[in-house]
């Protein structure tokens, strides 16, 4: 049997395989956040595909923090029974779900919030332009309470676990960075003071959920610019995450600000200029060259970063970003880079591709990176699925 069939644990919770579905935004909720009936069917449809878990995307804390328009909220009593229907669903068919909590910080879009973001510092991101608004004191520790008690709803809700997602520049990766975190107050300064919005987050969540709930991390190793969180200083927060009792740790990098580094893969320009005004249109056509460069897609293309994290912890290792072909996933894990293999894009196009990597043994994934599916979901807000032409 391959390596990727073997039964893995994060916290207390026992997975059947090595798979996990990343976090991923799905555009099938209403404006409100609440879930559809093709939410339900979504994740439905990937429990049957095999995988052993699956975090849904940005689940938002506060109404303030969000960057699209149809993402779960979970700043709500009310979500608690629409978000049992969903784990249910995901338990009935032997698969466990954890929920990744979110803040957007400055890459909160005003379109959607009908607010000015915040953010630990005023720093304009070079992309969408926001320059956000520094968060007082007291509008921190507001967030960090809401962090917490949106992960009581999740847990009240059945899910497995949640995942503070503290990558992709949202205002957890924020605080982390010395690029976006200014402050010279407790919050910052240091590398001590801009951990301190995470770790507050972790205990408050933590006095909520009770010591055994699973809290997973999903962290930026590297942000790529100047200042921004790289991977020595991502080994800290790592280590001190895995002293105050963190599940699982999943790598990632990547700030919005840097287009596609994320994601990587191809850059459909189509649907980058669709519906964006004149000037817009030529400060992207300007910077078409470097991004497409930066996004180049490579094979398991944060590989190298889980590695250092997962030399440096004991607990399990998440490695996620261009994992396509089954020989190096199971070389990964083999070699003690990384525990889980964790997958966002091929599941978009084949919600069932466990099984079919456990049915025979060639290589089923069928995604090209070609990104229609992020530009058409996360800019578009067009329902999960493959938009492959
Ligand atoms: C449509 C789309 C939505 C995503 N939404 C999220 C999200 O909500 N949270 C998150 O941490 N990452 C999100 N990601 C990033 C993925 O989880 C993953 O890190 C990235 O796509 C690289 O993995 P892949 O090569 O397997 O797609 C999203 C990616 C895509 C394409």
């Amino acid at each position: 049997m391959s390596i990727l069939f073997e039964p893995g644990k994060i916290g207390n919770m026992e997975l059947k395989n090595r798979f996990v579905r990343s976090a991923t935004v799905e555009s099938l909720c209403t404006d409100d956040g609440r879930i559809t009936e093709a939410y339900v069917r979504a994740y439905e449809r990937l429990a049957k595909g095999g995988v052993a878990l699956i975090v849904p995307g940005n689940y938002y804390v506060d109404p303030l923090g969000r960057s699209y328009r149809r993402t779960i909220t979970v700043e709500r009593d009310e979500v608690v029974a629409d978000l049992r229907k969903v784990v249910e669903v995901v338990h009935g068919h032997g698969a466990k779900i954890v929920a990744q909590l979110s803040h957007g910080g400055r890459q909160a879009d005003p379109k959607v919030t009908g607010a000015k973001p915040v953010g630990p510092s005023p720093v304009r991101d070079k992309l969408s332009f926001v320059k956000p608004r520094q968060m007082t004191e007291e509008e921190i520790e507001k967030t960090i309470g809401d962090f917490g008690e949106g992960a009581r709803r999740v847990q009240e809700a059945g899910f497995d676990g949640v995942q503070i997602h503290a990558a992709h520049g949202y205002l957890v990766n924020q605080f982390l960075s010395a690029y976006t975190n200014r402050r010279r107050d407790a919050w910052g300064g240091s590398i001590e003071g801009r951990m301190r919005f995470l770790t507050g987050i972790y205990e408050a969540i933590r006095s909520r959920v009770g010591p055994d709930y699973p809290i997973l991390v999903k962290i930026n190793a590297e942000d790529f610019v100047k200042t921004g969180v790289h991977p020595e200083e991502c080994v800290v927060h790592c280590k001190r995450l895995e002293g105050l009792g963190i599940a699982a740790i999943e790598v990632s990098g990547g700030i919005a600000e840097k287009g596609f580094v994320t994601i990587k893969g191809d850059i459909p320009m189509d649907l980058v200029l669709q519906g964006r005004g004149r000037v817009e249109r030529l400060l992207t056509r300007v910077m078409e060259g470097s991004l497409k460069k930066a996004a180049a897609f490579e094979e398991a293309f944060y590989l190298p970063q889980a590695a250092i994290v997962k030399k440096n912890v004991k607990v399990p290792v998440l490695a996620v970003g261009g994992m396509r072909r089954r020989k190096k996933m199971e070389e990964v894990i083999e070699q003690g880079q990384a525990d889980f293999i964790s997958l966002c894009r091929p599941f978009i196009r084949q919600p069932n591709l466990v099984k079919l990597l456990e049915r025979d043994e060639g290589d089923p994934i069928s995604c090209t990176s070609c990104n229609r599916c992020s530009l058409e979901i996360l800019f578009h807000n067009k329902p999960m699925r493959c938009y492959k032409t």
